[in-house]
């Protein structure tokens, strides 16, 4: 089923697990702005749905996302509150519910730092990731300066978000920024699966436990996601980021 607006965002419920699906294959499921409209209207829903209790996140199945659609860098500069991102961020940053990811293929970007916002990540064993933000004059956003550096340490959260290389699913793994890496043919299941054990445990209980967990970085996370949202918009309209950007976007023309 896709949200009545939103024919790139698909939704699916199966015994107390939403499934999000991104699926915007040709554009290697770039987000554009109704797509997060349609992903944070996901989230928001399961919390406000009793018979909702896991939401499950994925892609296709080679392909999670390749993050913001870089025309939005370039036509719609300005990241203010209201921006339709930031309203993901923040649905998935306050989610009461449970969010698992499952992540094949490529994840760059905000398919990475997503990823740090939920409660369990499975991966594909050549699933990549990327955090390139440095690469396109950018820095990081989604609240990755302050989560990768808890989930990862200062050393590794830095040597992913200063140099902005790929890695592998199985560094992501040592990392601490995915549970488990699995087969290609068996991640989605995998990931499936542990929704639906989940979504079978006491509901009251779960919710308690993850807000627990998810207690004592909330209060930072608010502040730090308004910061890197401030310097975010600030480099993405600098010369140097505009023109990598329309270099990204020129480069077949
Ligand atoms: N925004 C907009 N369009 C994107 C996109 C993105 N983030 N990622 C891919 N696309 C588009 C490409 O422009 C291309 O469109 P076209 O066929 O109309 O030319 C199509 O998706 C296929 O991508 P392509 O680059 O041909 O595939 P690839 O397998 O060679 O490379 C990527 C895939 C994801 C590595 C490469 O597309 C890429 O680097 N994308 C940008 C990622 C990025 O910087 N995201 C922002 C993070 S903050």
């Amino acid at each position: 089923m896709t949200t009545d607006q939103e024919p790139n965002i698909l939704q699916h419920r199966h015994d107390g697990v939403l499934t999000l699906q991104i699926r915007r294959p040709e554009k290697k499921n770039a987000l554009t702005r109704s797509m997060y409209r349609a992903l944070a209207e996901g989230l928001r829903s399961a919390d406000a749905d009793d018979e909702v209790r896991v939401v499950l996140i994925r892609g296709e199945e080679d392909c999670f996302t390749s993050g913001n659609d870089v025309n939005d860098f370039v036509n719609v500069p300005d990241a203010d509150e209201e921006r339709p991102s930031v309203q993901f961020m923040q649905a998935i940053s306050g989610a009461r519910k449970p969010v698992i990811a499952a992540v094949g293929g490529l994840a760059i970007g905000i398919g990475t730092t997503l990823l740090f916002h939920c409660d369990l990540v499975y991966a594909g064993e050549n699933a990549f990731m990327q955090l390139p933000f440095t690469r396109l004059g950018l820095c990081p956003e989604a609240g990755s300066s302050y989560l990768l550096p808890l989930i990862a340490g200062h050393q590794r959260a830095s040597e992913l978000l200063l140099l902005g290389e790929r890695f592998s699913a199985q560094k992501a793994q040592e990392f601490g920024i995915v549970n488990e890496v699995l087969p290609d043919a068996g991640y989605l299941e995998h990931a499936m699966n542990r929704a639906l054990e989940l979504a079978g445990l006491p509901g009251e209980a779960v919710q308690t436990s993850k807000a627990l967990i998810k207690a004592s970085q909330q209060p930072t996370l608010t502040g730090v996601i308004d910061t890197e949202l401030a310097e975010f918009s600030r480099l993405l309209q600098t010369d140097e980021a505009q023109a990598i950007m329309q270099s990204f976007l020129n480069r077949r023309k």
